[in-house]
């Protein structure tokens, strides 16, 4: 069971309420003036990842208020309850145990009195078995042409985690074989995607842990039809097809039998479940070997997350720190800004890790928060942010507390190219931080008319003091990439259990897929629809009239 405790009951709240008067105007670059080893006291290394927090709008004080209230939130005991396979996800009665699918230690993970790692080592052997016949080239499609083509049909939690793994592993891609993934129920996607791929060499991974999931059954299906049209022959579609779910009821109704199916459980949440089966379209493009990485380096994290003291707790500062900007000084939203180009869908991801779980309005006690919860979170690659939004982030009204994620060894490390790059990293968090005073702005402009010269002065000044944590990798592996998402997984966890929701639903997204199975039969027949409001009434009408 949960703590269900609300947090701004606890003594620790009160004293960061107070505490924030004190901090709402300390500057940062003051902190670092005053203390020469403010980078040594904050920064943490855990193997090839550094973590500095040291360019936020915290001290000693802060941090240590902060770290009671994870104490008088009972986050500890949480942590424990996830790890052991309590059924942590409270409205749904189920465990949360995505941690159990990277845990090699030999230990066993019980849920209902049942070690799940039996299961779960089955599960991982039967995907590298699955990837060494196709890499191999021993599983061939229906005319004995080897499988190029990896076409990953899911949404969600059964899309973003494939999509950004594979994306920012693409040094480690297979030779030979090419993913693409198909999420959206746009039939453009699936028509751009499937345009060019030669049946024979392709194979399709429906991944759906519910396999009901309207975008997914409709492009699954288009794929089969898109397939049929040139094997001709059902008995094909089991050499070309392969289902990923926890539905064998609904797989089988599909017509995709047991043998190619891939199963997962439920108690791994859809936004947590790139370790499992789910991942088999990352198996199958950078190998297992790489896979098995992934999951190590994400277990590296896990253990980190379990045994450290909340001190030096990277993905609990996290959590904390996010927390401080939210709740007390009002920040709405979060950025997430990493410098590689490969891992260009990271913020996409955590998009959906971060407000699909936390972005909730009613405690664990089933009542109302009277606090603010998850912040929408977001984010693109440096530099191209640079030239698009980062003019907010210096110089706008919202307070956007920033994550810079890069690597030091580049895969592409081509002319001077990476330099400049991570030289843009270093250089905006301390833009962010320090800004640009009145008076510097003015002293670079005292060639300038003094009239010109005074209008110019507010323009042109940085206030600064805007908070970033900055993640320095040694370079993009599989292995350092699981680490990196495990530790932002265990910070939506850690904020989670502070805000008293529960972070392993998402009952949000229900109301508008229940509505959009009443609409879509409207969309027939030329009958005036005046069953909703005005508005939907008018967009439906004005719809139909258009396409008559
Ligand atoms: O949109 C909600 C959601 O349930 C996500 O949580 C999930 O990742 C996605 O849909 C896909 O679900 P499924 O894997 O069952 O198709």
């Amino acid at each position: 069971m949960l703590p269900k405790i609300n947090p701004t009951e606890t003594s620790a709240w009160k004293a960061l309420t107070e505490h924030y008067h004190e901090m709402k105007e300390v500057q940062m670059k003051d902190l670092f003036s005053q203390n020469p080893d403010r980078f040594d006291q904050m920064s943490l290394i855990l193997n090839d990842i550094l973590f500095d927090y040291s360019k936020n709008r915290v001290t000693e004080k802060t941090m240590d208020l902060l770290f009671e209230l994870a104490g008088e939130c009972h986050l500890k005991s949480a942590i424990e309850a996830m790890f052991d396979g309590e059924k942590i996800n409270g409205t749904e009665d189920r465990a949360v145990l995505h941690t159990a699918l990277r845990n090699f230690s030999g230990d066993p993970v019980l849920t209902d009195g049942e070690d799940v790692m039996p299961e779960v080592e089955e599960k991982r052997l039967r995907m590298k078995t699955f990837c060494n016949r196709i890499h191999s080239g021993e599983r061939k499609g229906y005319t004995g042409k080897p499988i190029k083509h990896i076409v990953n049909i899911g949404i969600g939690g059964s899309d973003l985690g494939p999509v950004m793994v594979t994306e920012a592993l693409r040094p480690y891609w297979k030779e030979g074989i090419e993913a693409h993934f198909v999420s959206n129920v746009d039939g453009t996607q699936i028509v751009e995607t499937l345009d060019g791929l030669d049946p024979e060499e392709t194979l399709f991974l429906i991944a759906s842990k519910s396999f009901t999931t309207q975008e997914t059954m409709i492009n699954a299906h288009t794929a089969r039809e898109w397939f049929l049209k040139s094997a001709e022959n059902e008995k094909y579609v089991a050499k070309h097809f392969v289902a990923i779910s926890t539905n064998e009821k609904e797989v089988q109704a599909f017509g995709i039998d047991q043998e190619n199916m891939f199963g997962f459980w439920d108690w791994v949440g859809g936004r947590y479940s790139l370790w499992s089966s789910i991942g088999l379209s990352i198996v199958l493009t950078i190998g297992y070997d790489n896979f098995e990485q992934l999951l190590k380096g994400a277990e590296a994290s896990d253990i980190h997350f379990r045994n450290t003291p909340f001190e030096k707790n990277i993905p609990v500062i996290m959590g904390l720190i996010g927390l401080w900007y939210t709740d007390f000084f009002g920040a709405q939203t979060e950025a997430i800004l990493p410098y590689d180009q490969y891992m260009h869908r990271f913020p996409a991801y955590f998009q959906q890790g971060n407000m699909e779980s936390n972005g909730k309005q009613v405690d664990r006690n089933g009542h109302p928060v009277s606090y603010p919860t998850g912040p929408i979170v977001w984010g693109e690659p440096g530099t191209n942010g640079q030239h698009a939004f980062y003019q907010l982030i210096h110089q706008g009204t919202p307070l956007v507390p920033c994550d810079f994620i890069a690597p030091a060894i580049s895969h592409n490390p081509i002319g001077k190219h990476h330099p400049i790059l991570v030289s843009n990293f270093f250089a905006q968090t301390k833009a962010l931080m320090k800004g640009k005073t009145k008076e510097e702005v003015a002293g670079e402009l005292q060639d300038m008319d003094e009239r010109k010269r005074k209008e110019l002065v507010p323009f042109k000044e940085f206030r600064g003091n805007r908070p970033t944590n900055s993640f320095l990798l040694k370079k993009v592996t599989p292995y350092t990439l699981g680490s990196l998402i495990a530790l932002y997984e265990h910070k939506i966890f850690t904020q989670g259990i502070i805000w008293n929701i529960y972070s392993f639903d998402q009952w949000g997204v229900e109301l508008g897929k229940q509505l959009a199975k009443k609409v879509l039969p409207q969309l027939e027949g030329d009958q005036k629809v005046e069953s909703h409001d005005a508005s939907t009434n008018g967009l439906i009408n004005r719809y139909k009239e258009w396409r008559r």
